[in-house]
């Protein structure tokens, strides 16, 4: 399914937040059973692309920790995996400065690369990340991100596998976190507005 018609069947679906989070959570963008299903299918494109050659998977921390976990066990591959750590300056989730807090231990020269993150947003994370690894000098890079927000971009980037399509929202959750927090929610989430408030911290743009 292309992230256009994922995001088109999603905007139609009205599921109910769990009641353990109804008190953070405002709704579910993406439910469990969505992600689970889309997940398997981008593995599947992935499989189909990379069969037969010599794999690196790079995956940006922490955001991408539940939808790689998702995605490489749908892989039948012999791939190799390795993190990336990159973080915006400060505690502001406005992408802004950004810091490598990880670099790469894996070789990848001639190799074929994922760059895998959870959500393409500006498009500045990406634009500072594939400079990087492209200086390694793999045979190929593909991107593939869980979310995408093409309303969002200020840098010409795009990925090449696309879980969902989605509006211009902050989200959470299924590894995407506001100051850290909901990673561990099992679906992708709008947080309610007082959430921000009582953080002390500026609600994230947009
Ligand atoms: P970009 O550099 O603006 O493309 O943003 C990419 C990074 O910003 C992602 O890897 C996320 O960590 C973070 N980000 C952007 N939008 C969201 C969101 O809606 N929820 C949580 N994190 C986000
Ligand atoms: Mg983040």
């Amino acid at each position: 399914m292309s992230p256009m018609r994922a995001r088109l069947k999603n905007a139609k679906l009205k599921t109910s937040v769990p009641p353990r989070w109804r008190k953070e959570v405002e709704r579910v963008l993406i439910t469990e059973a969505q992600l689970a299903r889309r997940v398997k299918t981008l593995a599947g494109e992935v499989e189909k692309d990379f069969r037969g050659r010599e794999m690196v998977i790079v995956s940006l921390l922490s955001g991408t920790v539940m939808f790689l976990a998702d995605l490489i066990r749908h892989l039948d591959l012999p791939l190799r995996l390795d993190f990336m750590g990159v973080s915006s300056y400060g505690s502001g989730t406005e992408s802004g400065e950004l810091v490598f807090t990880k670099e790469l231990r894996l070789e990848v020269h001639g190799r074929d690369v994922l760059l895998v993150d959870d959500i393409l947003d500006t498009g500045k994370t990406m634009s500072r990340v594939l400079p990087k690894i492209r200086a390694l000098k793999p045979r190929r890079i593909k991107t593939c991100v869980l979310l995408d927000k093409p309303a969002r971009r200020v840098e010409k980037i795009h990925a090449d596998y696309v879980g969902f399509a989605i509006p211009d929202l902050f989200v959470v959750g299924y590894g995407l976190d506001f100051a850290e927090r909901y990673r561990n929610l099992p679906f992708v989430g709008v947080l309610h507005p007082h959430i921000y408030q009582e953080s002390g911290k500026t609600k994230p743009a947009p």
